[in-house]
């Protein structure tokens, strides 16, 4: 049986991404509102990502025989610069998630939580591949910077993305 401390840490955590999605859809709607729907649509699939990650601990707790609570949400930051700066803030995001993750595998750890441990492992790897995926687009962003025919590419290759869930 998982202890309480660890639950409640899954639980904020499943909150969290929650969070991470609402931070996600504000950049999609800074993007809309500049007419660039592309990146939009970039950040739409991000934010659900996001819900599926909130989902798949909402799935595990009930596996453990845990009750999920909902909790209240800070309004996200709704107003950018530019893309670089939202992509910039999505970057610092992420590493906060990634500490996060890091301290929930700490706490499994130390209680010997094997099953949890294992359970996180998939969220060590998926933040490996965000914070490799916010870094290189803001490179490439960096590198583009006044060239425009670039900047339109990119966001017609955003416009792509669609969202497939992975195998749970
Ligand atoms: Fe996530
Ligand atoms: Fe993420």
């Amino acid at each position: 049986m998982m202890n309480d401390k660890l639950s409640q840490a899954l639980n904020d955590q499943l909150n969290f991404e929650f969070y991470s999605a609402q931070v996600y859809l504000a950049i999609a709607a800074y993007c809309s509102g500049e007419s660039l729907d592309g990146f939009a649509n970039f950040f739409i699939v991000q934010a659900e990502e996001e819900r599926f990650h909130a989902m798949r601990i909402y799935k595990y707790l009930n596996d453990r025989g845990k009750r999920v609570y909902l909790q209240g949400m800070d309004t996200p930051k709704n107003e950018y610069k530019s893309i670089l700066e939202a992509f910039e803030h999505a970057y610092e995001h992420e590493q906060i998630v990634t500490r996060r993750i890091y301290d929930l595998s700490d706490i499994a750890m130390n209680d010997r939580e094997h099953a949890t441990i294992q359970f996180l492992k998939w969220f060590i790897d998926e933040q490996v591949e965000e914070e490799s995926m916010f870094d290189s687009i803001i490179n490439k962003l960096k590198r583009i910077d006044q060239d425009s025919n670039a900047f339109f590419m990119l966001d017609n290759e955003f416009a792509q993305r669609v969202f497939t869930p992975p195998a749970v």
